[in-house]
């Protein structure tokens, strides 16, 4: 019988190679997603096979997952906890996606994750898994009876009692997730939200603001539509916009946070999140939306946005209301198209001018001079209507004090 597993490479779920065919006597076929965690991929397929596995897949995903996921989520502006931009989240459905694809072209039966029992991943995981392929079972390693390895130690000596000897390393690290829209990190230092991260250690994807460079750099992005479609006045797809943004933003400490957010499973976790690129792009594509969309439909979105991020962290990716939400936020980007333009600085996006062909702001309507559509006179009825009922109670309190 056959066993998908979801591997990465890394020590645990290369341990989990021999434990499967040990523990329930699995052929092991690894899949191994790309979503774009670039250096973790080298040496993959040696260390699969010399691990025993029968087999190794490596999909590489990252446009996929930059179009269909990522996307979305940026028309979207979805932030989980004011401040998270959820890349890991985006990536778990996608990756479950194509472990069933995969099960189905090897007629397995049963799919394997190496997510701890503590975390959101394995909800992400098994809820994504359910919604696309509910006959397949999941083993979750960490949550087996029959899993006993507690640290990494255990689990380099358990491949080395199976003949594995491969050269990790059991010094504690990070707890990293890493794809094209972000970089996680969990653990460590960061357990302890009064200690300040070990910035020099932690960072990957760029510099902290103090070490950006003193010279300030101009950006521009240009949307179609609400897609992201030039840098610079280079046109390229939204992967290249992804990178390209993350080389900027990287470079002048932009997009670096660190939260302490409410996991679905009940506890609240610390994590710093390294989001260049994304977080240039959300307050691109929000600039442009507070020039183009009304006054309602602006503040509605905030709202489903809000919800969005909510579900994409819970992993109810396929859900009804996600798509449902979707339709509404896609309905609202028809005219989202123009040019922002920012200027980098030690961390800060600074506003350097945005032009829409669709902007409904208007300088004559906003500037002070009275012109035809906007006679000052009218507000004066406006204003009485507008404020009739607090003035209605205003009054009832003062006749009610002269008794
Ligand atoms: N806390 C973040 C989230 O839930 C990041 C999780 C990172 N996952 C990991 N396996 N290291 O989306
Ligand atoms: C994990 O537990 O696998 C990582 C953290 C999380 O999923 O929230």
């Amino acid at each position: 019988e056959k066993v998908i597993l979801a591997y990465s490479g890394g020590l645990d779920t290369t341990a989990i190679i021999p434990w499967l065919k040990e523990t329930y006597n699995f052929d092991v076929v690894c899949v191994c997603i790309d979503v774009g965690q670039e250096s973790e991929l080298e040496g993959l397929d040696e260390r699969a096979k010399y691990s025993g596995a029968e087999k190794l897949y490596i999909l590489d995903v990252v446009d996929e997952f930059c179009d269909e996921y990522i996307l979305p989520g940026v028309k979207a502006n979805a932030t989980y906890e004011y401040e998270y931009l959820l890349g890991t989240s985006f990536a778990r459905p996608l990756i479950a996606k194509k472990l069933v694809e995969i099960a189905r072209k090897e007629g397995a039966t049963t799919i394997c994750h190496g997510a701890t029992g503590k975390g959101n991943d394995q909800v992400r995981f098994e809820i994504n898994i359910k919604a696309l392929a509910p006959d397949l079972n999941v083993i979750a390693t960490w949550r087996q009876p029959e899993w006993t390895m507690q640290s990494r130690e255990d689990e380099i000596a358990f491949c080395k009692k199976h003949g594995i000897d491969l050269p990790f390393d059991v010094t504690t690290s990070y707890s990293r997730d890493r794809n094209i829209w972000h970089i996680s990190h969990e653990g460590l230092e960061l357990e302890d939200p009064s200690l300040e991260p070990n910035w020099d250690h932690l960072l990957v994807l760029g510099t902290y603001p103090e070490k950006a460079p003193d010279e300030a750099e101009y950006v521009t992005v240009n949307f179609e539509k609400g897609v992201p479609t030039a840098v610079n006045g280079k046109q390229m797809k939204m992967s290249d916009v992804v990178r390209e943004l993350n080389r900027l933003g990287g470079k002048h400490g932009v997009g670096i946070v660190d939260i302490v957010e409410n996991r679905v499973v009940g506890m609240k976790s610390r994590g710093v999140y390294e989001t260049p690129g994304g977080t240039i792009l959300l307050a691109a594509h929000k600039q442009l939306e507070e020039l183009i969309l009304d006054r309602d439909t602006l503040a509605f979105k905030k709202t489903v946005s809000d919800k969005y991020a909510d579900l994409v962290y819970e992993g109810k990716w396929f859900c009804p209301l996600r798509e449902a939400l979707q339709a509404f936020i896609e309905s609202t980007q028809d005219r989202i198209t123009g040019e922002v333009k920012f200027k980098l600085y030690k961390g800060n996006i600074i506003k350097a001018g945005t032009t829409s062909p669709y902007t409904l702001y208007s300088e004559s309507l906003a500037s002070f001079t009275t012109g035809d559509l906007y006679d000052h006179h009218d507000a004066e009825g406006f204003i009485h209507l507008f404020g009739l009922s607090m003035k209605v109670r205003a009054m009832l309190d003062q006749k009610r004090e002269e008794k």
